[in-house]
């Protein structure tokens, strides 16, 4: 009786291959003799060990085993900064940590970032698990306001003023908004006023941050200023998605009992990079670069803030591991090996982006799909007829249902608002680079709040349509004119596993 959804998501499936292929097609197949333009012999900013504490917020916005790579990330990030000389006390991890012992891991205890990478689960320090993930804590541990933070070690920033702080977020996000495992998740004017009230603390030397989401520039675009002594790289600019990597049926090819991705390509390209230098010799700008590159078949990478930071050594922020000492960054080995083979492998790559199974298409529209897939190939292996197999069926339907009811009761709402010739043009409006996502950021929310009280919760699949809200705030809409759109359009709230009827509501 399932049957429609499985055909629905093969066709989809059809699709995403399409997305990937038209991906490649720019920028990718180069040869590496184009590369060298890129790589730029930076001045180096001189060896200055007096550095003050190094502080790190490490964090991944995602629960649920299909999300891996997120936490996957974050494990890998400690590992380095742990490497590279970071102390416990001064690296902050927010881990939801369902993962590692999650009954769908093929190897308890273990969690992997590369096809065959070491275990980087050991040792992560679980300062906020759980629900003690959340936006709330996330800017109190920033900020290093104890007093603010609910449950958790109670580990904050708590730096002076020559202190280096790094932070880095990893998850799923949407137009001016990032994930978090639980709800309200987290906007982009939260975060640069937690930035701003940070700065204006005057605590700290200078602060990096490195963002993977989908539309992960939108984060900062328009809104972070110069002057705040912040540098921050994104994984993608303010409208389009962000990729993962490792991924079954990609290359490199993964073990086969892993059914998820391993990891995200922005994440994993710094990491690795960080991993094969002598981060005393490599500037942030020069790995800024080295991502930007290896990226460059998927999305653009952005940085924001104060560029002028950009000439400090990654040492700075992420120290370095003294088995490294001897990894200068020169020409000849700013590659990393894998990433070297990658690119030389250019007809196999044709291959490997024709094939029909690569799941790296993380891109955020798509990203449902994916999720729908590997459930999909999970439980095809499930027995005809059996409870696991229903249910899965089951989940597939749901989410497909859930993800049209999203989409045609805001194209509806749409039409209520401006009409059916102005309607798609205003819901799809793009503002040009250098402006913030929506002028008034409290409307936004309210309208996502009015969204999801009389259609559904916006859930990952609908984050994309913070977008779309926006611009209905930028129209000039107000909560009253949305809420009788809404109500219109939407005559109940279903029950499903996003729900927002129990009052959980993500803005
Ligand atoms: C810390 O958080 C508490 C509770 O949210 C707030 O009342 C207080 O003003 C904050 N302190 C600082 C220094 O920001
Ligand atoms: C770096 O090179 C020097 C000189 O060849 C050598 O003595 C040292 O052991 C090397 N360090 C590492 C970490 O490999």
């Amino acid at each position: 009786m399932f049957r429609y959804p499985a055909g629905v998501v093969l066709l989809l499936f059809g699709l995403s291959v399409f997305a990937v292929s038209s991906g490649a097609s720019d920028g990718y197949l180069k040869l590496p003799s184009e590369f060298s333009e890129f790589l730029r012999p930076s001045e180096a900013s001189g060896g200055d060990d007096s550095v003050g504490t190094r502080w790190a917020v490490l964090i991944a916005g995602s629960k649920d085993y299909w999300n891996y790579r997120h936490q996957a990330d974050v494990c890998h990030a400690y590992q380095i900064l742990k490497r590279g000389g970071l102390k416990d006390e001064n690296i902050v991890v927010f881990m939801y940590d369902d993962i590692a012992y999650n009954e769908e891991n093929p190897r308890p205890g273990v969690i992997i970032n590369s096809p065959h990478g070491s275990n980087v689960y050991a040792g992560v320090p679980k300062d906020y698990t759980g629900n003690e993930v959340n936006a709330k804590n996330f800017l109190a541990a920033i900020l290093g306001n104890k007093s603010a933070i609910t449950g958790g070690s109670g580990k904050v920033v708590d730096n002076g003023p020559n202190d280096h702080i790094f932070i880095f977020y990893t998850d799923h996000g949407g137009p001016g908004v990032i994930g978090m495992p639980t709800r309200p998740y987290l906007y982009a004017d939260e975060l640069n006023d937690a930035l701003k009230m940070k700065h204006a603390s005057g605590t700290y030397k200078s602060l990096v941050f490195y963002l993977e989401a989908c539309e992960a520039g939108s984060m900062f675009e328009g809104l972070l200023p110069e002057g705040l002594n912040i540098y921050t790289t994104t994984a993608s600019n303010a409208e389009e998605g962000s990729w993962c990597t490792y991924c079954p049926g990609g290359y490199p090819s993964i073990s086969p009992e892993y059914e998820i991705c391993l990891g995200d390509f922005y994440s994993v390209a710094w990491m690795e990079d960080s991993e094969v230098h002598n981060l005393h010799s490599e500037t942030l700008e020069q790995q800024y670069n080295q991502v930007k590159k290896r990226l460059s078949i998927a999305s653009h990478v952005m940085q924001y803030g104060d560029l002028k930071l950009s000439v400090e050594d990654l040492f700075l922020y992420m120290g370095t591991n003294p088995a490294n000492d001897n990894y200068t960054f020169v020409d000849d080995n700013v590659l990393h090996p894998s990433s070297k083979a990658v690119y030389q492998r250019d007809a196999d790559l044709v291959h490997f982006w024709d094939k029909p199974c690569n799941l790296c298409v993380c891109v955020c529209p798509l990203k449902i799909y994916l999720m729908l897939l590997s459930q999909y190939l999970y439980f095809r292996k499930a027995p005809e007829g059996s409870a696991r197999k229903e249910e899965a069926q089951k989940q597939v339907f749901e989410a497909m249902s859930h993800r049209m009811h999203i989409d045609s009761s805001m194209k509806l709402i749409g039409n209520l608002l401006f009409g059916v010739e102005k309607g798609p043009e205003i819901l799809n409006a793009v503002r040009p680079a250098g402006q913030p996502l929506a002028d008034d950021w409290a409307c936004l929310k309210s309208l996502v709040r009015t969204f999801e009280t009389h259609c559904d919760s916006l859930s990952r699949y609908g984050m994309k349509h913070t977008r779309t809200i926006a611009n209905i705030c930028n129209a000039g809409i107000t909560k009253e004119q949305m809420t009788e759109a809404a109500s219109q359009a939407c005559t109940s709230v279903p029950s499903n596993p996003w729900t927002s009827l129990d009052g959980a509501y993500s803005a």
